[in-house]
């Protein structure tokens, strides 16, 4: 752990050498901002109580000391001293845009690497005990998807499953749910035909973070799930079609959903980034999708990098493909992994929810 060598107040910074040679300048203003004092920020809720806009402009600190835990500040003018912990000083030694820090890093997959053993977890243990709830969301931040195993085959069981990570989100489709095949359903879920590699909710400007799918009963043939890392296609396309990739970071796609009294609309790009460039959202459903129109060479661009995309998210080479059985609780995070099921015979019925991404990643910060 880096420690101060060297504190120097210039014009417009404090600049700190640290011993292991990195060198960091903050900005007057926002040290003041950052004091750890009551009133600029609050202990418990760590929300700010300064007024930052009324701060003079040319503000600046006549001295500068530090000991091992903490810088105190001298200002121009009023004489206060804030005290900023060294701590701090060290999170931000070096700057960076906006981090929001909750999950550890994406390990993408496909076929070949993704091992059965390392995402399934008991029941028993995610009920049981917070370690519990940390594997089982830590596997899902790492590999998209997670499967509870052992799950008693009833839908209160499942329901108190999902809310050891949050509470249930209503959608149209309601809060918790259960389906079988139903053609007076307005959705391809309720039939039982085969659905393509799709995520949920194109048409919705917040789509459901993740998806819980457990199967209560199957007696019949088929009706394999299986999920692709939308993550890896990106890796894929990025390397080997970067203009296609580029089409599909940019061009911006409307979901629909029309039934159930409602008509829901969204647009956004197949691969959404964040202010930092980082991938955070991979969104894609051919059924959904609400008719557009470009200019003719995008239009045909567009296509070829929607043919591009959907042969890798339908190739078994890049497929977790298996039939859940009774017991197995899949949850998976819906803007980074795509689903789809085989078709089958006879009757299954499954029982789920949608959490917000959101609240799964509150979950995770508050178990570290
Ligand atoms: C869905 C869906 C898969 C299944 O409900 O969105 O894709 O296994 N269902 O029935
Ligand atoms: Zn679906």
């Amino acid at each position: 752990m880096a420690a101060i060598d060297l504190i120097q107040p210039t014009d417009s910074c404090l600049h700190i050498t640290w011993d292991d040679g990195v060198e960091s300048w903050y900005p007057w203003l926002w040290l003041r901002d950052h004091a750890h004092d009551e009133a600029t920020i609050h202990p418990v809720t760590q929300q700010r109580q300064l007024d930052t806009a009324s701060l003079p402009p040319d503000l600046r600190a006549t001295s500068a000391i530090a000991d091992d835990s903490v810088a105190r500040l001298t200002w121009q003018g009023n004489a206060e001293v804030s005290e900023v912990p060294v701590d701090f000083l060290r999170r931000f030694r070096t700057p960076q845009t906006a981090r929001l820090g909750a999950a550890p890093s994406a390990v993408v997959w496909d076929a070949a690497s993704i091992s059965e053993l390392a995402v399934r977890v008991a029941f028993d243990s995610v009920m049981g005990t917070d370690d519990g709830v940390r594997q089982w969301l830590t596997t899902i931040a790492r590999y998209g998807f997670a499967i509870v195993t052992g799950t008693p085959t009833t839908t209160s069981a499942t329901e108190d499953l999902i809310r050891r990570v949050g509470y249930v989100r209503e959608t149209i489709f309601g809060g918790f749910w259960e389906f079988t095949a139903d053609l007076s359903k307005a959705d391809l879920a309720y039939t039982n035909v085969h659905l393509s590699a799709h995520t949920d909710g194109t048409y919705s400007h917040d789509a459901p973070g993740l998806q819980m799918l457990h199967c209560l009963y199957f007696d019949g043939t088929g009706g394999d799930s299986t999920l692709v890392d939308g993550f890896k296609i990106a890796d894929v396309l990025r390397a080997t079609e970067p203009e296609l990739f580029a089409v599909l970071s940019t061009v911006a796609i409307p979901g629909q959903y029309i039934g159930d009294g409602a008509h829901l609309m969204s647009a956004r790009p197949v691969f959404r980034h964040d202010h930092s460039g980082a991938l955070v959202q991979v969104s894609y459903n051919n059924s959904d999708r609400a008719p557009f129109l470009l200019p003719a060479d995008e239009m045909a661009q567009l296509y070829e990098a929607l043919r591009a995309f959907d042969r890798l998210a339908n190739s078994e080479s890049m497929q977790w493909r298996q039939v859940l059985q009774p017991g197995d609780a899949l949850l998976f995070d819906n803007w980074r992994v795509l689903h789809g099921r085989y078709a089958y015979t006879g009757k299954r019925t499954l029982c789920g929810a949608y959490l917000n991404h959101e609240d799964f990643e509150s979950r995770l910060r508050m178990l570290e």
